[in-house]
Parts: structure tokens; sequence; C-alpha cells
């Protein structure tokens, strides 16, 4: 769970851009479906308005998959906040994303264990073979990659990657772009796990 924020620099809401306003949508967010939702947030006074913020966000970003900035400007409208914090508190938040995710989600795991087997291999190859580093997505939109450093919790399975619900481990850059390519292709991965157990190959 998120913790909360400081409050010092939110004085005012002044600073709140007024180009929520330009557009009913920007393309990707619909930004009447992001009023819709922060209809339901109705703060008595402006501490409970602070206090709003994060689980506004929390709710956006589990609707959409990310937050954009137009829609990060209604919740600051909303809340009597400075956009300016928002996207502070977007940008502190790992959970927080600010832009879309594509068609795949990875979590690539670069804790310890991992970084011992091998995972940096991983990583440079999602850079010079996809152009993508952390939090990157590829230019198709089919393939986000987050690289988390701490543990997916099977580091006997080292190195581990989660793609979209199922988990692949003792990857080579070899059987890692395999994983990749099927997945994109819509094609189902030779290595495939349905949990952490990591008995099937
Ligand atoms: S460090 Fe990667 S699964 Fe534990």
């Amino acid at each position: 769970m998120l913790s909360r924020a400081p409050l010092a620099s939110d004085q005012t809401g002044a600073q709140v851009s007024q180009t929520a306003e330009r557009a009913a949508t920007d393309g990707e967010i619909d930004l009447a479906v992001v009023r819709q939702i922060m209809s339901h947030f109705t703060p008595q006074d402006y501490q409970e308005a602070q206090e709003l913020i994060l689980s506004a966000l929390q709710e956006i970003n589990e609707h959409f998959g990310y937050v954009s900035l137009e829609a990060a400007e209604i919740v600051a409208e909303h809340l009597a906040t400075t956009a300016n914090r928002i996207y502070g508190l977007l940008t502190f938040y790992a959970d927080f994303r600010t832009e879309p995710r594509g068609n795949h989600f990875m979590l690539l795991c670069h804790g310890m264990s991992c970084y011992v087997m091998g995972s940096q291999r991983l990583v440079q190859e999602l850079a010079d073979r996809y152009g993508i580093g952390d939090g990157g997505t590829t230019r198709d939109g089919e393939l986000t990659v987050q690289v988390v450093n701490g543990c997916l919790g099977v580091c006997d399975r080292a190195p581990f990657v989660k793609l979209d619900d199922d988990y692949y481990g003792n990857l080579t850059t070899e059987s890692f772009n395999e994983l990749i390519q099927r997945v994109i292709a819509g094609g189902r991965p030779a290595q495939e796990h349905h949990g952490h157990d990591g008995s099937a190959d």
C-alpha cells in the first residue's frame, strides 16, 4: 500500500493547469470517465481532499493502466491541489505509470540471485534488440517491461521474469528472445509456468 506523501508544498489549487478542459479525451484515456471516477471522491474539506489524492490516482491507474497528464490535471483540479504535486506523486511511486502499457507486460527480476545468474544480459538485450529500458514500451506497443530490483521469490529459477500472467525461469538470452517473439506473435511460449513452483519447463 502506498504511504501518503508530504503535503507541505500543497497550499492552493491556483497552479492547476487549464488544459484539462481543452478536450473531452486525450486520445488514450477517456477524460469523461476520469471525471466520473473523481465524482465519487467528495471531500468535505481541504485536508480530506489531500488525503484522497493517492486513492484517486490509484483508481485511475488501475482503470486505465496509467495516469495521463490530462487525467492528473483533472485530479488536481478536483482535489484542490497543484498539477505539479500530482506529477510529483506519479513519478515518486513506482506503482504509477504516466504512459500506457503495451499489449504485454513483463516484470524482469533484477534482484541479487537473478543478477548473479545473468539478468543484466537480459536487460542489455532489451536495450540492444528492442530499444527499451526499465518502464519502456516497444515501438510497436506490444511489450512494456518493468525491471524489478527486489526479488520475485523464485531465486532457484533465476534469471526470472513474469510475462503477463505466466512465469519463466532459467532464461538465457536466446530463450528470452524466443519468449518475447512468441508472445508478441500471439503464440504460446515453450517455457511456461503457471505458478511459482517452477515445476514445468
Ligand atoms: S532475485 Fe530474482 S527471483 Fe529472487
